[in-house]
């Protein structure tokens, strides 16, 4: 299989099928969702909670994302990898920005950056488009504004903020952005966003029109001990298998 570049993942923009893609954090999930032919995998700062154990997106680093990313990479040999810029590794300057989204790129491995935000970050997606790093933007909830914002709500419920995050969309779109991630927003407005714009949409809890869709590889096998989200698909409950398999090595160990 040929390497997906970010051109075909705009090419499925205008294909009649929706494309599913998956967070991962290591080596082996990289080859796992490779192997199952997800074209675009985002090392998400998800990682903050589902590797680090943080209760937030907020405390991650650029050295804790940089170490997930770079173990990804070396699992994958197709997919794009695309890697999210940790909270206040982009916000305080374009030059920082482009330092630390060259060393997810150049060190880490990843084919691209994520970052969350529309118009108030549209000179720092510009910036890197302009260096040469594609750029996958992050609008409706943001969860690394989750102290501003006070909590995990939907977005764009009112007029004014869906004219908003509409705004926020075509930002992104106008700075270069070769697709942007819809998080839960209310379905017609994805759609509308979707329809306007003409780079590829990928949603998470924003219902089912958009051109592609995301979910936390965690949630997808309910491999956490904590609650899912709400808009989380979840196939299985590994965590109480794996946890029934370590108590049933344990006991056979200690009966032997
Ligand atoms: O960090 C992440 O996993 C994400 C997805 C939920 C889109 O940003």
């Amino acid at each position: 299989m040929k390497k997906i570049t970010i051109q075909k993942i705009q090419e499925f923009k205008y294909s009649q099928d929706t494309f599913a893609t998956l967070t991962a954090y290591d080596f082996n999930t990289g080859q796992i969702l490779d192997d199952a032919g997800i074209p675009l995998i985002l090392v998400g700062d998800s990682a903050s909670m589902t590797v680090y154990g943080y209760d937030t997106t907020v405390p991650i680093s650029m050295s804790e994302m940089l170490l997930v990313v770079k173990s990804v990479c070396r699992g994958v040999s197709n997919a794009l990898v695309v890697a999210d810029m940790p909270f206040l590794s982009y916000q305080p300057s374009i030059e920082e920005t482009i330092k630390n989204a060259g060393l997810l790129i150049k060190e880490g491995g990843a084919g691209a950056v994520k970052l969350e935000g529309g118009v108030h970050i549209q000179k720092n997606i510009k910036a890197l488009v302009d260096s040469g790093i594609p750029v996958l933007g992050h609008i409706g909830l943001m969860p690394q504004s989750v102290n501003q914002t006070s909590g995990y709500k939907i977005q764009g419920k009112t007029d004014e903020s869906a004219d908003k995050i509409i705004e926020d969309a075509r930002a992104v779109e106008k700075s270069g952005a070769f697709g942007v991630v819809l998080e839960c927003i209310p379905e017609d407005l994805a759609t509308k966003i979707t329809n306007i714009l003409s780079i590829p949409t990928i949603g998470i809890g924003s219902g089912t029109t958009c051109d592609g869709q995301i979910q936390v590889f965690h949630d997808v096998l309910g491999l956490t001990k904590n609650k899912a989200p709400k808009h989380a698909h979840i196939y299985d409950n590994l965590y109480s298998k794996i946890l029934n398999i370590v108590k049933q090595y344990k006991t056979d160990i200690e009966n032997n």
